[in-house]
């Protein structure tokens, strides 16, 4: 029988999972009951791996970008995670959920929840929330828009449900329009059918920018806020959503860049170009900030992304912390992790190859923490 832990009723929380080839872990079991949960062992261990299999029983796939077969344990055809979640509002108060990810041997991936299978994978996204900071998370500031945009959308799938279906229909069009840009020949334009084309991307479109634009005006001062939390001091930074969609009606943008767009052999406008603009001292961030900085913001971004999902869900969303101790200065360190301890009330599952020094970090904050060690 499965006794709820009373102390932590309200808590989104994964109480235990079992992994069956996937990865490096041919059949292995960890039980949580903790708040805050150390994940350690050497490196090569699976730490990380762990993490992705709890993401995967959260937003259906691998956080990494690998492709389910990869995750597959080599050799073995298939996989199996399950955990046992309570505390979402959706979720039964009395006994817990058991959320399964298979992988079936033909490819074909289910996911159940309490054993009944969800039609479509992806409507389970969101439902139970979650936000991890990982080594190449530096991306999203240091790489191009194409990151940033991964990381918008990417917190929008977790809000809302109907988003990734919009984000999918635009995507679709937009090649299907980029591929006729490329094959046809000039001066031979079929007008009607880059008018159905372009009706599409705008009617698609307009409704991703809408959703963007209020979900990082909401963000961005949440993302200030954090970053000064973590620096300790004010620091001149400015984040901003940045659009071709708001130089004008997308339908005219995509009538007066048409030439250009033929001359190209590709759509030069649209919600594609988006950006996150980033800027120190009215700079650009990721050429003038400092390393730390730098996985300051990052981390600013990410706690806002909790906060968000958190406000909008009802329930403080999983956080999963890997690797986060390189690069930040002791003041920016302990900053963090009062966050994350004190003002964040969810889940956390952190790793590192230290048990020592996270049981350390955490006694400083005054916070227990479960250690799983990874031999
Ligand atoms: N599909 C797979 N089948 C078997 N082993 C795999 C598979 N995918 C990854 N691995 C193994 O998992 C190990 C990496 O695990 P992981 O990245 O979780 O380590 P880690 O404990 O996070 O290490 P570090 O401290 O270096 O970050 C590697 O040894 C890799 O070979
Ligand atoms: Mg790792």
């Amino acid at each position: 029988m499965f006794i709820l832990r009373t102390e932590h009723a309200g808590l989104l929380q994964l109480h235990d999972i079992a992994l069956f080839q996937f990865k490096n872990y041919p059949n292995t079991r960890f039980r949580f009951h903790s708040r805050i949960i150390g994940i350690c062992g050497n490196n090569g261990m699976g730490k990380t791996n762990l993490l992705d299999a709890i993401y995967y029983l959260c937003c259906t796939k691998s956080y990494f970008g690998s492709t389910d077969a990869l995750n597959t344990l080599h050799g073995a055809a298939g996989f199996r995670i399950a955990g046992q979640f309570s505390g979402a509002e959706w979720m039964s108060p009395d006994e817990p959920l058991e959320v399964v990810c298979v992988l079936r041997e033909n490819g074909k991936k289910e996911l159940h929840a309490n054993a009944r299978v969800l039609e479509r994978v992806a409507d389970h996204v969101g439902k139970i929330p979650c936000v991890v900071i990982a080594p190449d998370d530096a991306e999203i500031i240091t790489g191009g828009s194409t990151d940033r945009r991964r990381f918008i959308d990417g917190l929008l799938c977790q809000l809302d449900a109907a988003y990734l279906a919009e984000l999918m229909c635009y995507n679709r069009v937009l090649q299907q329009r980029n591929s006729y840009l490329k094959s046809c020949a000039p001066g031979r334009t079929d007008e009607s059918l880059l008018a159905v084309y372009d009706s599409q991307l705008v009617q698609h479109g307009e409704i991703l920018f809408r959703q963007r634009s209020q979900t990082m005006e909401a963000l961005a001062p949440l993302i200030h806020q954090r970053y000064t939390q973590i620096a300790g001091r004010e620091e001149n930074i400015s984040i901003r959503y940045e659009s071709p969609l708001q130089q004008g009606r997308f339908g005219d943008l995509l009538h007066l860049s048409r030439q250009k767009d033929l001359a190209l052999q590709r759509t030069t406008t649209g919600i594609h170009r988006d950006d996150l603009v980033l800027e120190l001292d009215d700079q650009p961030f990721k050429q003038l900030a400092s390393q730390g900085q730098r996985k300051s913001l990052l981390f600013a971004l990410k706690l806002a992304e909790l906060k968000l999902l958190q406000q909008s869900k009802q329930v403080s969303p999983l956080l999963l912390l890997d690797d986060v101790f390189e690069k930040l200065d002791e003041t920016r360190m302990h900053n963090l992790l009062h966050y994350v301890c004190t003002e964040n009330n969810g889940q956390v599952f952190i790793t590192d190859t230290q048990a020592t020094r996270l049981e350390k970090a955490f006694s400083d904050c005054g916070t227990p923490i479960q250690i799983v060690e990874i031999k």
